[in-house]
């Protein structure tokens, strides 16, 4: 089990990045919607103006094309199929659109603010037809929660929605998992281990933290929020806390304990980036913008094709897709500690 991992996680992204071709299927994530119904500190979602919105809408992929996507990565045996945004449960065919890879056989997973899942007829529709469930929740304290997600109610109406996740699968003996995401912000309050309470209690089966960072995140933005030295030092303590846990910890944290050591360098001097080695990027995840546009990650600017011109199985191996991953291996996309940072060797 243990080799297994390790040559998956560390073998076969170290031969692929050296050899610049893929050695195993990606995982394919779609941003379905770039529109969301919560206005988090730091993401720019729910920032665009009038005009960029009303082009987005007009380009958007059709229910009928992300069908035709998903028979082209199904034949293409695709690791997993991953629904996110903006909010993906602001789009009325991500059910149908998850149950039709499904019926493929395809491991599916959404990552939702679960702002929504209060509903309990949408807990229904999300635990039947998603594997994995991601809800991002900021901390266990409700007006922080609020503050950072730019909604206020939204902390009780996300923990009502994991309940009602619970309650479906416990009823219809469904094998969904829950799992949670905490962003670290320098502007939550976080406490490792109430968090990691609260997430007992509400029978959570993994955790992901991820601390801010900065940068592309398809057609959108990420923010770290740090204003000063003092937000610095508040991020590193936060992290320190958390690394404490990790010992204790009664539900697995997805998050490598490395990529918060990582974390804490980068905020201390973000231009380490520079040395990092991308073993991501056009290997195990491929990044379909709302138009159909593919990227190597979430962070690339400059597409790889389009699934309307092209299907994705031949974009992925096109010679502009070996192009980009020769410029990834050169760090023209300027690098991130995200994405590497929990599947990196780190080489300093
Ligand atoms: C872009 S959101 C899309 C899905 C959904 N709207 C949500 O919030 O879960 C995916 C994840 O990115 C996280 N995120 C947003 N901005 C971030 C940033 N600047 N740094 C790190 N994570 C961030 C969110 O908290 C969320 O867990
Ligand atoms: S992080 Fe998610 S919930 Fe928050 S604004 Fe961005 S897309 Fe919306």
């Amino acid at each position: 089990m243990v080799i297994r991992k390790f040559y998956k996680k560390l073998v076969v992204p170290f031969f692929e990045y050296h050899l610049g071709r893929p050695l195993h299927k990606p995982t394919v994530y779609l941003r379905i919607t770039p529109f969301c119904n919560l206005r988090c500190l730091i993401c720019d979602d729910w920032r665009a103006d009038r005009h960029k919105i009303r082009r987005q809408k007009k380009n958007m992929l059709t229910t009928q094309e992300y069908k035709d996507l998903i028979d082209d990565l199904a034949e293409f045996k695709i690791q997993r199929l991953q629904f996110g945004g903006g909010e993906p449960m602001l789009r009325p065919d991500l059910y149908e659109l998850a149950s039709y890879a499904k019926d493929y056989g395809i491991p599916t997973r959404v990552l939702t603010n679960g702002y929504l899942l209060y509903k309990k007829v949408l807990a229904q529709k999300m635990a039947r037809v998603m594997d994995e469930v991601w809800v991002s929740v900021d901390g266990t304290d409700p007006r922080s929660h609020d503050i950072e997600r730019g909604v206020p109610g939204a902390f009780e109406r996300t923990i009502q929605g994991i309940k009602n996740l619970n309650e479906v699968r416990k009823k219809e003996k469904l094998d969904t998992k829950i799992v949670v995401a905490a962003h670290i912000s320098p502007m939550n309050i976080f406490n490792p281990r109430k968090y990691m309470e609260l997430m007992e209690s509400l029978n959570v089966d993994s955790i992901l933290f991820t601390p801010v960072y900065t940068g592309h995140y398809g057609q959108t933005n990420f923010r770290t929020g740090i204003k000063n030295q003092n937000d610095i030092k508040r991020l590193n303590k936060m992290i320190d806390r958390i690394r404490l846990i990790y010992d204790k910890a009664k539900i697995p944290i997805q998050t490598y304990y490395i990529s918060l050591n990582v974390a804490k360098e980068y905020y201390k001097n973000p231009s380490i980036i520079k040395d990092f080695k991308c073993y991501v990027g056009g290997y195990g995840l491929g990044f379909i913008e709302t138009n159909g546009d593919v990227y190597p990650c979430t962070a690339y600017t400059r597409p790889m094709g389009n699934v309307r011109e092209k299907k994705f199985s031949e974009i992925w191996h096109s010679d502009k897709a070996r192009e980009v991953r020769k410029s990834i291996k050169k760090l023209h996309c300027g690098g991130c500690f995200h994405l590497q940072a929990q599947k990196i060797i780190y080489i300093t």
